[in-house]
């Protein structure tokens, strides 16, 4: 049966909410930021290919996983896996995977939330006309300018934080529901304002054959990025679309609902590459330019073509808002989780929890100036160190937690819930929170659950651990 137990939290009003919800955590960063470039670095097409595969095959059935464990445990994700497990007969121990994907996701929003403050700097400068006829270097120097001083970094760090905190608090109906349905079609609409834009750049096709020609050669050099990508874009291994599935209408059939997810924020990356390498290409410049291709190298494609502050103020408010439906669903399973364990107010929660990962975002944002000589994970020749100021090799703290986050502590928890989904709970439970119900499709959807999705994960694991 069905599960009749419904969240103390709240619930979506419909299951077109979840999919708001859930698109709007999945669409952020890793979308508009980190696809493009790293298609740019791994080859365009080739790479395409490979992120593709990936959420098909292991990033949509760890969703569907999550969505369904959300909806039955109607909790937080730690009691929600501690309830189902012990009704299973299983070990109430298999909450500790929430409990790990919990704190993966509030130090993810510790940094994310000083990069989405890059945005709220671009907006105010391109705003004002800073950006106008720049030039590589001057674009270089002014992202320069801006990571190399801690107040300013601070100070947007700061408003971020309090924008994300400000909408958990007010809770699952008058803080996400309410917000989510605004900020969501207006990301949209800018999408799509973008793209049509980019059609009258004259450099369109050019654009389309980046991302889309295959180039067979290339198909291998990104295959452990495309995963990790895949998590990370997709938001799942840390709880945030289980505290979502919670809240969802115990009707709605998961399996279509998780489609759709899938398949929009497949379209947002696209659309956003599709958006943004004309653009590049119109101000003659190169797309290979890793990290800073936001940062530097869009700013001087849109300070040198027609229209180019008005768009690229838009497209700094787009990215804004993608970071902001992210940050809220990082916040929430943790929220939710103090919520029901120690019945608190939920606005005295959210504050002790929003402040506590500001002070950890504080270490990145350190991590870009006067604190970037403290490395961390050394592995020196005199053995290794977990800390060492001004080591060769090591990484910062921004990058240390970056990485500790995408690529261990999300891959474990996808493994975690995906096992859990696919071998503790009971084949009946899991096909009746889907509801597909042709059987050959069920059939294929629950052996990509139990094994196609494990099995991909650990193989990337491995190959990580041996580079
Ligand atoms: N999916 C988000 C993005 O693409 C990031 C995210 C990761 C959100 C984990 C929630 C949880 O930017």
């Amino acid at each position: 049966m069905v599960s009749d137990k419904v969240s103390i939290h709240g619930a979506w009003a419909s299951r077109w909410v979840f999919i708001l919800a859930a698109t709007g955590s999945a669409v952020g960063l890793g979308n508009i930021w980190k696809f493009p470039y790293m298609t740019g670095m791994y080859g365009g097409g080739a790479f395409v290919i490979m992120y593709l595969l990936c959420i098909f095959l292991v990033g949509l059935p760890i969703m569907l996983a999550e969505t369904l464990i959300g909806r039955r445990g109607r909790q937080s994700p730690v009691n929600a896996l501690g309830a189902l497990a012990l009704e299973s007969g299983a070990s109430p121990r298999w909450s500790w995977a929430a409990l790990m994907g919990m704190i993966a996701a509030l130090l993810i929003l510790s940094f994310y939330s000083v990069i989405a403050g890059w945005s709220l700097d671009y907006i105010m400068g391109m705003g004002a006309g800073q950006f106008e006829g720049i030039s590589a270097e001057g674009a270089g120097g002014a992202f320069g300018a801006l990571t190399a001083d801690p107040w300013r970094l601070t100070l947007w760090h700061t408003l971020f934080m309090l924008l994300t905190g400000f909408v958990i608090a007010r809770g699952v109906v008058a803080g996400l529901e309410r917000s989510l349905r605004v900020m969501m079609p207006l990301l949209f609409v800018l999408l799509l304002v973008l793209l049509g834009y980019s059609m009258t750049t004259g450099h369109f096709m050019q654009g389309f054959h980046f991302l889309f020609d295959f180039q067979p050669d290339r198909l291998l050099d990104g295959v452990l990025a495309a995963l990790g990508h895949a998590f990370f874009t997709l938001s799942v291994g840390v709880g945030s679309i289980m505290v979502y599935g919670a809240y969802m209408p115990k009707r709605a059939s998961i399996g279509s609902t998780v489609l759709a997810v899938g398949i929009l924020d497949t379209l947002v990356a696209l659309t956003a590459g599709l958006a943004l390498f004309p653009i590049v290409f119109a101000a003659g410049m190169e797309p290979g330019a890793g990290p800073g291709l936001m940062f530097v190298t869009l700013p001087v494609a849109f300070g040198n073509i027609a229209l180019g502050q008005a768009m690229g103020t838009l497209f700094f408010v787009l990215v804004l808002i993608a970071a902001w439906t992210s940050s809220i669903s990082m916040l929430e399973p943790a929220v939710a989780y103090l919520v029901e364990r120690t019945r608190r107010s939920r606005v005295l929660i959210t504050s002790v929890l929003a402040l506590l990962c500001w002070l950890v975002g504080m270490g990145t944002v350190l991590s870009f100036n006067v604190g970037a000589e403290a490395k961390f994970f050394v592995f020196a020749v005199d053995g290794f160190h977990l800390f060492q100021w001004g080591a060769e090799g090591g990484r910062n703290f921004f990058d240390s937690i970056d990485y500790l986050t995408s690529r261990i502590l999300l891959p474990a928890g996808g493994l975690a819930f995906v096992l859990f989904a696919g071998w503790v709970l009971k084949r009946e439970a899991v096909r009746e929170e889907l509801a597909i119900d042709n059987p050959l499709l069920f059939g294929l959807v629950y052996w990509l659950i139990r094994v196609v999705a494990p099995l991909g994960i650990l193989v990337v694991f491995v190959a990580e651990l041996m580079k």
